[in-house]
């Protein structure tokens, strides 16, 4: 029998990030503010907004700025009652996020040198010292910081990437002090055992409470991981509406882990999550349609015809 579960878990929705950075025709900022206010509605309380990167680097974010004007217009930005972290590649995006009062940020980096390279021009050891400076300049002005360890079991570039150097990774964040550290299966490659014995090295170094999981779908893996994960106790789980989602700089990336197919396996659990299913579909269904696009997510597509 499983063992070790939480009871509660909390859902980092990242689908306007995530979700839309790979997506070729731009979204207009007045959908992507609707669809964020439909993830709302349906009662998830922390939604990352955008990213303040290079638009030549992610022309879909290019109107981050302005979609953040328009988040600091809602009752729950305005009430505090849902967190929305925007990712920080640089000091650049940092002084963007600053300037508009974000209050929490995400930092990221890698185990593999050869895809930090790629996706922000910088290898791991120059990531740090560009982090390092944001993160003293977040302390300074209260603002939180999130850490994302992207390709933790494998590098499109490298292959299977060892636990050793995520653990180095996550002890180097740890200086850091960021609230959580989330474990990304970049181009999702793990398996259940790979992802049992990493965390068993994980949980040496982070307690559970602190570590979030970011598991990408590629190979259908992400629910199972996510399993294993529960067993660990991690109850911090990354997921997409609809299972959008992939970075273009890792080749062959494709979605993250639906966040119905997590809710899904959450209930059949009798885990709380706090977000109502019927309104997530709806949030999910307005973007699928907005970027022609259909779900990947097994449980989505079983769950819309059963609506028909
Ligand atoms: P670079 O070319 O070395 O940067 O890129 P630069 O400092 O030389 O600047 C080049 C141009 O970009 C300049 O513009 C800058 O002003 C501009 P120009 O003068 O030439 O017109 N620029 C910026 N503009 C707006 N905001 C900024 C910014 N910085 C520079 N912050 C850089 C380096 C980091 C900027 C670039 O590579 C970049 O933006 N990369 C981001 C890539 C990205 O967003 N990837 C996806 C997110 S990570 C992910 O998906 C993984 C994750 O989900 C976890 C997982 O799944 O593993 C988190
Ligand atoms: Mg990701």
């Amino acid at each position: 029998m499983l063992k070790n579960l939480p009871k509660k878990i909390k859902i980092v929705e990242v689908g306007p990030r995530d979700g839309l950075q790979n997506e070729k025709e731009f979204i207009s900022t007045d959908v992507k503010l609707n669809y964020i206010q439909k993830l709302i509605d349906s009662g998830l309380e922390t939604i990352e907004a955008t990213s303040f990167v290079s638009p030549r680097a992610i022309p879909q974010m290019k109107d981050s700025v302005d979609l953040f004007e328009k988040i600091k217009t809602t009752d729950s930005f305005k009430k505090s009652s849902v967190h929305f972290p925007c990712l920080v590649p640089n000091m650049k995006g940092f002084e963007t996020a600053l300037k508009l009062g974000v209050k929490e940020i995400s930092l990221f980096s890698a185990t593999s040198s050869e895809f930090t390279q790629k996706n922000i021009n910088a290898t791991v050891e120059e990531s740090f010292v560009r982090m390092e400076e944001i993160a003293k300049a977040a302390k300074e002005n209260s603002i939180r910081i999130r850490a994302y360890i992207s390709t933790a079991f494998g590098c499109p570039y490298n292959g299977e990437m060892p636990a050793s150097a995520l653990v180095d990774i996550i002890e180097r964040f740890e200086k850091l002090e960021p609230y959580e550290i989330s474990i990304g299966d970049t181009i999702g490659v793990a398996t259940p055992a790979q992802v049992d014995s990493y965390l068993k090295e994980v949980l040496k170094v982070v307690d559970k409470s602190r570590v979030a999981m970011h598991l990408h779908d590629t190979r259908g893996m992400a629910v199972a991981n996510t399993l294993v994960s529960l067993e660990h106790g991690i109850s911090i789980y990354d997921s997409s509406s609809g299972g959008l989602g992939g970075c273009p700089y890792a080749k062959g990336a494709t979605g993250n882990v639906a966040t119905e197919d997590l809710i899904y396996l959450f209930d059949s659990l009798g885990i709380e999550h706090g977000v109502d299913l019927e309104k997530l579909v709806d949030a999910s269904s307005y973007i699928l349609e907005a970027v022609k696009k259909k779900t990947p997510s097994k449980f989505l597509s079983a769950y819309l015809k059963s609506r028909k």
